[in-house]
């Protein structure tokens, strides 16, 4: 049977991905650095079948339609190429955390896709073929195929841009508390947001000083030096979210709640000494990095705030893998 079953995780960036130099090959603007969030995962199995007339996709047991199932089928365009095969597939997808938390399922999605669907094929792809793959149905999905801290670089074409892991999960027991204030889907998702970062007046700034925030980032990590790490990340979340909102249209994604998290973690880390630091993606709700240590302090620190509505708990995860149908 042409059939395979992957397993992958989402992962939270500590350096933005926000921007592409080559928006259809997803080519990032600037190089990132995340980790993969062990407890939490897409399963996705894809079975090429010879009697189908077109791709059937199935997500969390809902036959998807319109521009989701597009976007699937485009990816499998892409292993239809490689794998320069012609049918079509059956793919069931499936996510162990609910959509809309803040949690971006596109990254685990893809990647899972990527390795079920060419495993299915009996393509060997490498780690970094597959993170390759991984990236053009997802700029962030290319660093959920390798495992531990893992950095994606910005690469100059199509067969440079991939992401690798530089330590391993076990390298540092960080933990990332994803405080929920908002289950909405994000007005405006990250594939049009990319595209408009190029019309804030500070994105060339953005993307001129990334790399040093990058090392910087890479350094800390490798040191397991929680202050330096708390700096670094804040600061380049920071810079993405004034891209954000001083672009064309302007995209504004917290609510009152984000910055109220935001005020308790820096308070937190500033005056009582705890090690945590906040991250945001493209929407209201935070990622509160923190050391294994600080995890139940700021746990119980979050629960106080009335607009928290839920609280996930994730730590450093492996690479995308295959898993028994
Ligand atoms: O991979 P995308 O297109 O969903 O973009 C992810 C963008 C951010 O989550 C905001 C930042 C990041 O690096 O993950």
């Amino acid at each position: 049977m042409n059939t395979a079953t992957a397993l992958a995780s989402p992962n939270i960036a500590l350096i933005k991905y926000w921007g592409n130099t080559d928006n259809l090959l997803r080519l990032p603007a600037s190089p990132s650095i995340s980790f993969n969030l062990a407890e939490l995962h897409t399963r996705t199995t894809v079975t090429w079948e010879s009697d189908l007339a077109a791709d059937y996709i199935l997500i969390n047991g809902q036959e998807a339609t319109g521009d989701s199932r597009d976007r699937v089928a485009h990816h499998l365009d892409h292993v239809r190429k490689i794998a320069r095969h012609a049918g079509f597939a059956r793919v069931e997808s499936s996510n162990n955390f609910p959509a809309g938390t803040g949690i971006a399922s596109s990254a685990s999605a893809f990647a899972a896709l990527s390795l079920a669907a060419t495993a299915a094929l009996k393509l060997q792809l490498t780690e970094r073929e597959l993170s390759i793959l991984a990236r053009l149905g997802s700029g962030s999905a290319s660093r959920s195929i390798p495992g531990g801290f893992v950095a994606w670089y910005t690469g100059a074409h199509h067969q440079d841009s991939y992401a690798e892991t530089f330590a391993p999960p076990e390298h540092w027991a960080l933990v990332d508390l994803v405080a929920v204030v908002s289950r909405e889907h994000k007005k405006t998702g990250s594939t049009p947001g990319h595209a408009i970062a190029v019309t804030s007046p500070l994105q060339a700034a953005r993307v001129a000083t990334a790399q040093e925030r990058f090392d910087r980032c890479k350094q800390a990590i490798l040191n397991r030096d929680f202050r330096a790490l708390a700096s670094v990340v804040e600061q380049d979340n920071h810079v993405m979210h004034s891209v954000m909102m001083t672009g064309t249209p302007a995209l504004l994604y917290w609510e009152p709640e984000t910055l109220h998290i935001m005020s308790l973690i820096r308070e937190l880390r500033q005056d009582n000494g705890i090690d945590v630091c906040y991250t945001i993606d493209a929407g209201p709700n935070v990622h509160c990095i923190c050391t294994a240590e600080a995890a139940g302090t700021v746990e119980a620190a979050l629960d106080t705030l009335p607009g928290v509505l839920e609280i996930f708990r994730a730590t450093p995860g492996g690479p995308a893998q295959l898993v028994a149908s």
